[in-house]
């Protein structure tokens, strides 16, 4: 079990709403999660945003997707992940090249300034389950608002949880409130079993793409 794995299991004791998992992401979920991050060139560098990154099992995907000239924002409000994600981000040889261009922001996601058309791509580790649902609607629309028009926000949700979601009337909010968040962006669905526990990836289009022929019949599961 490698440290991070370790720390991850410890905040989940401690903070299980906002962990929201007992591990980090698995490689097949991170490779799905990171299917849409395309590296711009230098005249026109492609910004992602990673919300949620924790230990940074997926952010190691990222960076090695990102151009040279691709900024990368990360906004993580657990103390503890953050002083881990910017120790690595100057030891660990997976973070150091992106380093340079990578601001780690501390704090909620909900109180951060994220700006319009900001981003190409969002992948977002927040364990909405854990939500209110209004929270979830707010942060959606946040996130899309901070898409740029083609871009992409993918996030996950926990595959199987449907018998502890119906005995949970709160989980069961916030799941509705997610289904109906996405519904107009969705353009792909796809369930990744190789993970603790398997999840369900979600890849959605930026508002102004919705409705675009190629978004249409992509649906898969
Ligand atoms: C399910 S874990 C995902 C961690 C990592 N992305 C992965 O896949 O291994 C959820 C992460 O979101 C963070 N988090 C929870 N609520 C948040 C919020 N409102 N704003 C920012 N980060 C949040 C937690 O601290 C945790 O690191």
């Amino acid at each position: 079990m490698t440290r991070d794995t370790l720390a991850f299991a410890r905040a989940f004791l401690t903070a299980t709403r906002t962990t929201g998992a007992i591990a980090p992401s698995s490689a097949a979920l991170s490779r799905a999660l990171t299917q849409h991050i395309r590296p711009g060139g230098p005249d026109q560098p492609r910004a992602v945003l990673e919300v949620g990154p924790g230990t940074g099992a997926v952010t190691r995907h990222i960076a090695r997707l990102l151009g040279p000239h691709d900024p990368l924002d990360l906004v993580e409000s657990s103390p503890e992940f953050v002083t881990r994600l910017r120790t690595a981000l100057h030891r660990d040889p997976a973070l150091t090249p992106v380093a340079p261009r990578t601001r780690l922001w501390p704090g909620l996601v909900e109180e951060q300034e994220l700006g319009e058309c900001a981003y190409d791509t969002i992948v977002c580790g927040l364990p909405f389950a854990n939500f209110a649902p209004e929270a979830v609607t707010a942060v959606f629309a946040r996130l899309l608002t901070a898409l740029r028009p083609g871009g992409t926000l993918s996030f996950f949700s926990y595959a199987g949880g449907r018998a502890l979601r119906s005995a949970d009337p709160r989980r069961a909010a916030a799941r509705r409130a997610v289904r109906e968040a996405i519904a107009p962006h969705l353009l792909e669905e796809r369930l990744v079993l190789s993970n603790l526990p398997p999840a369900r990836v979600h890849h959605l289009g930026a508002p102004a793409t919705v409705g675009a022929p190629s978004a249409a019949g992509s649906l898969t599961r």
